[in-house]
């Protein structure tokens, strides 16, 4: 939620449910504008000193530090801040554990799933050992069938378009666990260091666009047998410290900052209950509305991005409209899926959500 001043000088609030580059802390936007003017009282700005400045050597040792403490991680998980997206994660991780005569285990719940799958059958084979295609990913597969002699088993933790979430992570699958927490990251509390490799792009739940969160246990690396490019091999930035080549410095301030506000507001455990506080008002205000209809298995519901329609697709446009007029951003669903999605994310208040759930109850009482 934002305030921002309209042509007439009156205060509008601004509702935010982008789903990424998408909200984020108003003490972050004021902290990170301060430091581009004037970096810690030393007269410059974050974008002009040196990486490997004493200046800037902190702020990377500090948000590294800070994902081990939210994360609870042991000595053997690696924080790396990388370029390149979570996309670049897609063909990165096989790169790294995936021989080409072996086989990874990948979960195919939508299309972020989908452009992992991709990238891996240049590796190596691929298994899916579960998928939701043929419901349109409209749920979370249940009974996942995993070799044991696969090299990892892929999930994405949330699947940002479809608008669902595993609830029950495949922590004894038996294999190294892979996931993609892009759109979940930092949302809730899970055992982390069960992970060999988390990854996820910044710009929802923990800063800006531009870099990229990746957390490894070290011990699963260095078995693969291709030669892989430098700037590609995770041992690379382990042992350059996250700085093998010059950070997206700023991109990495940012997430700090949200970092040090997620320790402030109590941590994962604090953002976990909140979180379930907005989305079980969205998803208890979408069931009682016959107007409106959830698309997604209940069970599998996404706390970070809920997609409905309407019961009558010829009432979304009025319904986008007033959204439009009421300063709710962000509301259309994705092109490949349709109708609504509202982002939820870390930094989202209640009130939003509050605000939110009136129009909705508004809008379903004049067409009722
Ligand atoms: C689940 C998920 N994975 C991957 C991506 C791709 O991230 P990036 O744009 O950082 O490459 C997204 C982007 O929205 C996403 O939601």
């Amino acid at each position: 939620m934002s305030v921002v001043s309209s042509p007439v000088s009156r205060v509008k609030m601004i509702h935010n449910f982008n789903a990424g580059p998408s909200v984020l802390p108003k003490e972050v936007f004021e902290e990170a504008s301060q430091a581009v003017l004037d970096f810690n009282h030393t007269g410059l700005s974050i974008l002009e000193i040196g990486h490997r400045s004493s200046l800037f050597e902190p702020v990377m040792n500090e948000a590294r530090a800070l994902v081990k403490e939210l994360m609870l991680l042991d000595d053997d998980h690696e924080v790396l801040f990388l370029h390149g997206g979570a996309s670049t994660q897609f063909m990165q991780v096989p790169m790294n554990l995936l021989n080409e005569n072996e086989l990874a285990s990948y979960t195919d719940t939508g299309t972020w799933a989908a452009k992992a799958i991709k990238e891996a059958k240049l590796f190596g084979h691929v298994e899916i050992a579960g998928s939701t295609k043929e419901t349109n990913y409209t749920s979370i597969p249940k009974n996942l069938s995993v070799s044991p002699t696969a090299a990892y088993l892929h999930i994405t933790t949330n699947e940002t378009i479809a608008g669902t979430q595993w609830k029950n992570i495949p922590y004894n699958c038996g294999v190294p666990l892979v996931a993609d927490m892009s759109s979940d990251i930092f949302s809730r509390v899970l055992d982390f260091k069960k992970f060999d490799i988390i990854y996820a792009g910044a710009q929802k739940n923990m800063g800006a666009a531009g870099v990229n969160l990746l957390v490894v246990n070290k011990n699963i690396l260095g078995k693969v047998n291709r030669a892989i490019p430098t700037m590609l091999d995770y041992r690379n930035h382990i042992k350059d410290g996250s700085m093998l080549n010059t950070p997206p410095v700023f991109a990495v301030y940012v997430a700090m900052l949200t970092l040090r506000w997620l320790k402030k507001q109590g941590g994962v455990a604090a953002l976990e209950k909140l979180n379930n506080a907005k989305a079980e008002l969205f998803y208890s205000t979408l069931d009682s509305l016959p107007v409106f209809k959830g698309v997604v298995a209940k069970e599998d519901r996404s706390e970070m991005n809920a997609v409905f329609v309407m019961q009558d697709a010829t009432l979304e446009k009025e319904f986008l409209e007033l959204c439009k007029k009421e300063n709710m951003i962000g509301v259309k669903g994705h092109r490949s899926v349709g109708g609504f999605r509202i982002s939820m994310y870390n930094a989202l208040t209640i009130e939003s959500v509050k605000a939110f759930t009136d129009l909705m109850k508004e809008f379903a009482i004049k067409k009722g």
